[in-house]
């Protein structure tokens, strides 16, 4: 008999089936350890590790510089962390676009080091053909469609994405590929949330929404930005549940006074 206490672990199969009951999917970028395990243990669904780890562990400008090593170590930790969870990480940019034969391998690579459950990749028709390689491997994928934040130098902006005929049309016609390749989810970014509605009740698979409004099948957020622990970031879409910059900055502001005033460490803290 197993010692071991049963856990029901979130698959993609529970996501589908959430969808198909009209519940909504709860998910947040993590990137280490500690965090991932707050989340798991408070209900979350899904746990993206989420190339924004460029921006908010790295401090670099755009997501395009981080690398494959490095979102496998964020990965790693963020696995060992979890017990219940999905665990989806993002292919980082450079490593899936160039052939499916590269992104097959890239995505075997977070698969086999990390023990992580899906994959989440940026694009529509463009990356179909790596999407169906990497599903016919076995391995679950996640789109990403609106606003991807690798192409930034194309799109220029991190306005608004698909708000006008053209790039809705293209949107609409991406989800029904992606959902045809065999991806299990889809994130929605940065659209208007009319358009997101509708492509939601386009597909069987789930979206997952990030400033795209309430008519997705879930949500998500970016950990540093709903925690408050960036305090320069403030789009519309964006709430905040603590506001952690200055919870951090007081208590580590009387840190340095107990020290320098020497009341800490007092007596009880002490040998
Ligand atoms: O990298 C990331 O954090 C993401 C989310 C914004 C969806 O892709």
């Amino acid at each position: 008999m197993s010692v071991h206490k049963e856990v029901k672990k979130v698959t993609t199969n529970t996501l589908l089936k959430l969808k198909a009951a009209n519940q909504k999917i709860s998910m947040l970028t993590a990137y280490d350890f500690s965090f991932a395990g707050i989340f798991d243990a408070a209900g979350i669904d899904v746990i993206l590790v989420g190339d924004s780890a460029s921006n908010v562990m790295a401090g670099h400008e755009t997501t395009l510089p981080i690398t494959l090593d490095q979102m496998i170590y964020h990965a790693q930790s963020v696995v060992r962390g979890v017990k219940r969870c999905l665990v989806v990480v993002d292919l980082p940019f450079g490593t899936y676009q160039s052939n499916s034969d590269i992104a097959l391998a890239s995505a075997i690579r977070i698969m086999k080091e990390t023990g992580a459950h899906a994959l989440k990749l940026e694009g529509g028709e463009e990356i179909v053909e790596s999407v169906k390689k990497i599903v016919s491997a076995g391995i679950p994928v996640m789109g990403h469609l609106g606003l991807t934040p690798q192409s930034i130098y194309k799109f220029g902006t991190y306005n608004v994405r698909a708000n006008n005929e053209l790039e809705a049309e293209k949107l609409k016609k991406d989800i029904l590929l992606l959902q045809e390749a065999g991806c299990f989810a889809c994130v929605l970014e940065k659209i208007p949330a009319a358009l997101a509605k509708e492509v939601t009740a386009s597909v069987f698979i789930p979206t997952i929404g990030i400033g795209a409004g309430n008519g997705c099948d879930g949500q998500v957020l970016v950990m540093h930005d709903m925690l408050g622990i960036n305090n320069e970031f403030n789009p519309r879409f964006l709430r905040k549940y603590l506001n952690m910059h200055e919870q951090i900055t007081t208590a580590v502001t009387q840190y340095i006074d107990d020290v320098k005033s020497g009341d800490f460490p007092n007596e009880k803290e002490s040998y």
